[in-house]
């Protein structure tokens, strides 16, 4: 009786000793199946797309600004949710700009209040656009 039993022993105690293995494998595999889905990653030659050789503070800037801030900065919010640090217009953009505050918020930097507040980071592209024109000297182009 028991000798007959003794194949199924063995398959239960084999399955106990590779149980964490084959988990160990499923972690590995769910992990990794993510790394690749981002587009900079898939995409690095070109930038993942993202053009910011043709950067215009009307046709880039302004619609980052647009979709992103001014819920809280443009100038009737600002005084309530913005801390009255408007970016509705050309001057207020470049006044964070001289100030050193813009780039640093938007990317997250340790010392600066990581911005849009309270919600995600905007994309890689966004940011590096900003970053293109803030480097070109920020024109009002
Ligand atoms: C939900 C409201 C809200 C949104 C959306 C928001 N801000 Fe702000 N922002 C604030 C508040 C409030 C402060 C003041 C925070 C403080 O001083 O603690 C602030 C501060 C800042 C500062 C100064 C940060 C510093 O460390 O000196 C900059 C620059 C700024 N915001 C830019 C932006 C930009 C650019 C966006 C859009 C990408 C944005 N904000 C979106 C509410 C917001």
């Amino acid at each position: 009786m028991l000798k007959q039993l003794k194949p199924v022993f063995t398959v239960v105690l084999n399955f106990r000793i590779a149980f964490p293995f084959l988990l160990l494998i499923m972690v590995m595999a769910a992990v990794s199946s993510c790394y690749y889905d981002n587009e900079e990653d898939l995409f690095p030659e070109n930038g993942g797309g993202c053009d910011t050789t043709q950067v215009t503070y009307s046709l880039s800037i302004v619609p980052i600004i647009h979709d992103n801030c001014l819920s809280c900065h443009g100038n009737t919010a600002a005084p309530i949710f913005g801390s009255n640090i408007k970016l509705e217009d050309y001057s207020g953009i470049k006044a964070k700009v001289d100030e050193h505050r813009l780039l640093g918020a938007i990317s997250h930097q340790s010392g600066y209040v990581a911005m849009p507040l309270n919600d995600s980071k905007l994309d890689d592209c966004k940011i590096n656009t900003i970053r293109a024109w803030i480097n070109a000297g920020a024109p009002d182009n």
